[in-house]
């Protein structure tokens, strides 16, 4: 436990003192895993998806005489998926039934600004719009929505705004392979059943709850019963948790990140770690495995990834592989795609993350800055030209580990740097999201297609709240 005194959120809403929580067997768990529902399309027109998406209240027990209040999607938890192709126009009307401004963000998708649920165009309570925007050729991958209400981002999603979307591609070199959608999200509880505000160690740390949910539900067992191997697609949906996941003894291959597959797959992994806000798309192939092997996320203490070994694991799901049949899988693909370097740079960009602490009425405050700021909606920070290759080098000189997000685009990490060693990125892949640990320095090229606002910030939810955020305006 943290043994600094914090005064809380500063300006922002409510700070809750730290809740007694719910014992973690107070959820059940080892349910088989459910199908995530889908978004239906409401649209006749071939290459037109039109759909509704409603935020509200949804109240549910969970707790056997309790009431838990969850803020969802369409009275979805997570919300609904969107599944679509490359090429296809969507046409979402997003009804906003919160007592809150809302807006959707297509995170990581490849859409005009003014269409992307920007801070600055937030939705108010009761208001709806809608959001259209058509998808490119070559931006097959798995995505996600969420809320982008300035200070209202962290509490909207930790109470259950969050859904999914994948853009599937014509011709997949991975067809045939049957796909498990696996979504991680944490939960916190009070003894009363209530999602508790966020406490003081919430805002200094990023939220995490004493439950980590795997599509909504608490350690649930997938029945590996679609033959010998399957394409798994992971989300962290978490505020704030790092998942560095591991299927001990069995490992996995991966073959796709955040936006879209990479060249080759990776075979034999041990381990990945998927960050908030990442996706990470791994084959798991049983072999002559029989028996029962659990997904487990390594638990590091809060804020830590860096160079600290892992406190223990934790168990995500349990995944039971007696059904298996078949122990001999074709090979994969060598090749999956071409992912082509975005090519020479014509600019540079800079973005320090830095954490001050300042001492107020006798108590430690905490402040998360880019370029010694925090976000100003009024206030231009960095300026881009359209199609104009950039080199970002993005600096953690803060303690704390921190993901940086970029909207807009899908970027390729050149290299990383920390003590002085630099080291290339082992293979191309697109990303929209990436880890800096502290005291790393990591080189992105990016490249964005569309004059406007975009935003950059920290994807620990109660950071970017708090003005861990700025924003590009391209030109
Ligand atoms: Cu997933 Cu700016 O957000
Ligand atoms: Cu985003
Ligand atoms: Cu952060």
């Amino acid at each position: 436990a943290s043994t600094k005194v914090w005064a809380g959120a500063m300006s922002m809403g409510e700070t809750a003192a730290p809740a007694s929580l719910l014992p973690v067997d107070a959820l059940p768990r080892g349910l088989p895993l459910r199908e995530l529902g889908k978004l239906t399309n409401e649209s006749k027109t071939l290459g037109l998806f039109r759909a509704t998406l409603t935020a509200a209240p949804l109240r549910a027990e969970l707790v056997a005489g309790h009431a838990t209040e969850f803020w969802t999607y369409n009275g979805s938890l997570p919300g609904p998926l969107i599944e679509v192709f490359e090429g296809d126009t969507i046409e979402i009307t997003f009804v906003n039934r919160l007592k809150q401004p809302s807006s959707i963000h297509w995170h990581g998708l490849p859409v005009p600004p003014e269409q992307d649920g920007n801070p600055q165009n937030p939705v108010p309570p009761g208001g709806k719009r809608v959001y259209r925007f058509t998808l490119p050729d070559g931006c097959a991958g798995t995505y996600w929505y969420h809320p982008h209400p300035h200070t209202y981002t962290a509490e909207q999603a930790f109470r259950g705004l969050a859904g999914l979307f994948i853009v599937r591609a014509r011709q997949d070199p991975l067809n045939g392979i049957p796909e498990r959608l696996l979504v991680t999200s944490d939960l916190k509880l009070d003894q009363q059943g209530k999602i508790p505000a966020d406490d003081a160690d919430d805002w200094m740390n990023g939220r995490e709850g004493q439950f980590v949910l795997v599509n909504a539900q608490h350690m649930p067992v997938v029945r590996f019963d679609t033959g010998g191997r399957e394409r798994w697609r992971i989300w962290n949906a978490c505020s704030a948790r790092y998942l560095r996941l591991t299927l001990p003894g069995i490992g996995f291959a991966l073959v796709g990140t955040d936006g879209g597959l990479i060249e080759h797959p990776i075979a034999g992994l041990q381990e990945f770690l998927v960050v908030p806000a990442q996706r990470a798309e791994l084959i798991v192939d049983a072999g002559t495995h029989r028996d029962r092997v659990d997904l487990t996320a390594a638990v590091y203490p809060r804020g830590k990834m860096g160079e600290v070994a892992p406190d223990k694991a934790l168990s995500l799901l349990t995944v039971d592989f007696s059904p298996v049949r078949s122990t001999i899988q074709p090979p994969l693909p060598l090749q999956l795609c071409s992912i082509a370097d975005l090519g020479p740079v014509k600019a540079h960009k800079r973005v320090v993350f830095t954490e001050q602490m300042s001492m107020k009425d006798g108590r430690h405050q905490m402040s998360f800055l880019v370029n010694g700021k925090t976000y100003d909606m009024k206030r231009v920070d960095l300026t881009s030209r359209r199609n104009e290759v950039e080199l970002w080098e993005i600096v953690n000189q803060a303690d704390m580990d921190h993901p940086f997000h970029l909207h807009g685009t899908q970027f390729q990490v050149v290299e990383r740097e920390i003590h002085g060693v630099v080291t290339p990125e082992p293979f191309r892949a697109w990303h929209d999201t990436v880890n800096l640990k502290s005291g790393e320095t990591v080189r992105i090229k990016a490249v964005q297609r569309w004059r406007g606002l975009r935003m950059f910030h920290c994807h620990i939810l109660e950071h970017e709240g708090l003005g861990m955020m700025g924003q590009l305006k391209v030109v």
